[in-house]
């Protein structure tokens, strides 16, 4: 199989979620291009609408009238978050700072993540928080006078420590958060883009707000994340070099592509100029042969979205893969360990898995029918093994897909044709 060509996959989805929340937040015009037009960016841009933000259209040119956080109103109805955890937890963090009553709810996979993460931070703030008794949605944040906090997060998790940055932003109190490890920080940039002071001492931030934010004006990035599939493609084809540029590569979301050059692959990252505040840049992937590798707690939060990847990949390797400390892969989409150890055997891997613990033997997989369990990063992995291998394969539930990766299809068929 031959992968060849250059193509720059959509923008980054947790820096598109950020993009729209700060734009309504800020005071002025924001101008946002290369907005990711995937369904749960289109959750924040409804649930902002509701709040009383009309988002326009998102297509790659796109501004947005803010008018600070005072000028949210109360919503009508439910804020109804679909499939999307940052939707829910970066506006349930902007929902504690207001004088109103919000209620979230989501499918049934979103109803099921754990909410209490953020609940308990922004009650010590101040705010009222009911999470429905299982955790989860619906969840409903009555606003309040918040506030400053220092609070210790049990979990390296960008979504909670951006819910309480959000809040102390809406609020304008001070708030310092302790991580275990650092996760990704483009809260933390964008906030210092548009004129806050955020102070980073390891993997613990503050934020003293600023009376007013200024409004934002950004390109984003390529994701990474969407990208990460497309190089592995390349990296198990026979031939070709693909290129993938204008790819965001700030180091708290770039661990699968150390993970991948440690596995063995042939693949260049090139950093160019960076643009507002986060480093992007090219990257080239070739064909490779693999090796196992073992990963552990402290690999994990950089490359959180993409171990599913990984553990097909590790299904082509040669030895055997560890990944260890991923007790977080319990509580996406999916229950991503259980749905890895369950479609990886439909292709023939060998796999086990225990606690926080997923192990791939290297192998030959075949052609098999594959689930995605509504979860988009297990959809795509599953497409990239079947990809690889010789005959038919099937990835039921494909539309899950829609979440952060729409163009896959297309994507993939304009490579075949370059190819
Ligand atoms: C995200 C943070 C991560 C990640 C998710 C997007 C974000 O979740 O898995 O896809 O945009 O902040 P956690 O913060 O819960 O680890």
């Amino acid at each position: 199989m031959k992968v060849g060509g250059t193509i720059r996959v959509p923008g980054d989805k947790s820096i598109s979620h950020r993009a729209l929340i700060f734009a309504a937040l800020a005071e002025g015009a924001s101008r946002i291009r290369d907005i990711l037009p995937s369904a749960d960016v289109h959750r924040t841009a409804s649930v902002l609408g509701e709040l009383g933000v009309p988002i326009p259209p998102l297509s790659n040119d796109i501004t947005i009238a803010g008018r600070g956080p005072r000028a949210l109103t109360a919503p009508t109805g439910d804020l109804d978050c679909g499939n999307s955890g940052t939707t829910t937890r970066l506006v349930a963090g902007v929902a504690a700072a207001l004088p109103f009553t919000s209620r979230f709810v989501g499918d049934a996979s979103l109803s099921r993540r754990p909410m209490r993460r953020i609940a308990k931070p922004l009650r010590a703030m101040g705010a009222t928080v009911d999470v429905a008794p299982a955790d989860g949605l619906p969840m409903t944040v009555s606003g309040g006078h918040l506030h400053g906090i220092t609070w210790r997060s049990e979990t390296a998790s960008a979504q909670v420590k951006s819910a309480i940055l959000l809040a102390g932003l809406a609020a304008g109190v001070e708030v310092t958060v302790h991580e275990p490890a650092r996760s990704r920080d483009h809260t933390e940039r964008m906030l210092t883009a548009l004129g806050a002071t955020v102070d980073v001492l390891g993997a613990a931030v503050r934020l003293v707000p600023a009376a007013h934010l200024a409004p934002l004006r950004m390109r984003v990035p390529a994701d990474p994340s969407s990208a990460a599939f497309l190089a592995a493609l390349a990296v198990l084809a026979t031939q070709g070099e693909l290129t993938l540029p204008d790819v965001c590569l700030n180091p708290t979301r770039t661990g699968f592509y150390t993970a991948l050059a440690r596995m063995g692959a042939n693949l260049t990252l090139d950093e160019g100029e960076s643009q507002g505040g986060e480093p992007v840049g090219t990257v080239i992937a070739r064909p490779s042969s693999l090796t196992g590798i073992d990963l552990g707690r402290d690999d994990v939060p950089s490359m959180i979205d993409e171990l599913p990847l990984v553990a097909c990949l590790a299904s082509r390797a040669t030895g055997t893969t560890t990944i260890r400390g991923a007790e977080e892969l319990r509580v996406k989409e999916s229950d991503r360990i259980a749905t890895l150890e369950q479609e990886l055997t439909q292709l023939g891997a060998g796999i086990e898995s225990a606690g926080d613990r997923l192990v791939v033997r290297g192998g030959a997989p075949h052609a098999a029918v594959m689930k995605s369990h509504g979860d988009h990063r297990v959809a795509l992995a599953a497409a990239i093994a079947a990809n690889a291998v010789d005959g038919e394969s099937t990835v039921r539930g494909w539309n899950s897909v829609a979440v952060s990766y729409p163009s896959f299809a297309a994507d993939l068929d304009r490579l075949a044709r370059s190819g």
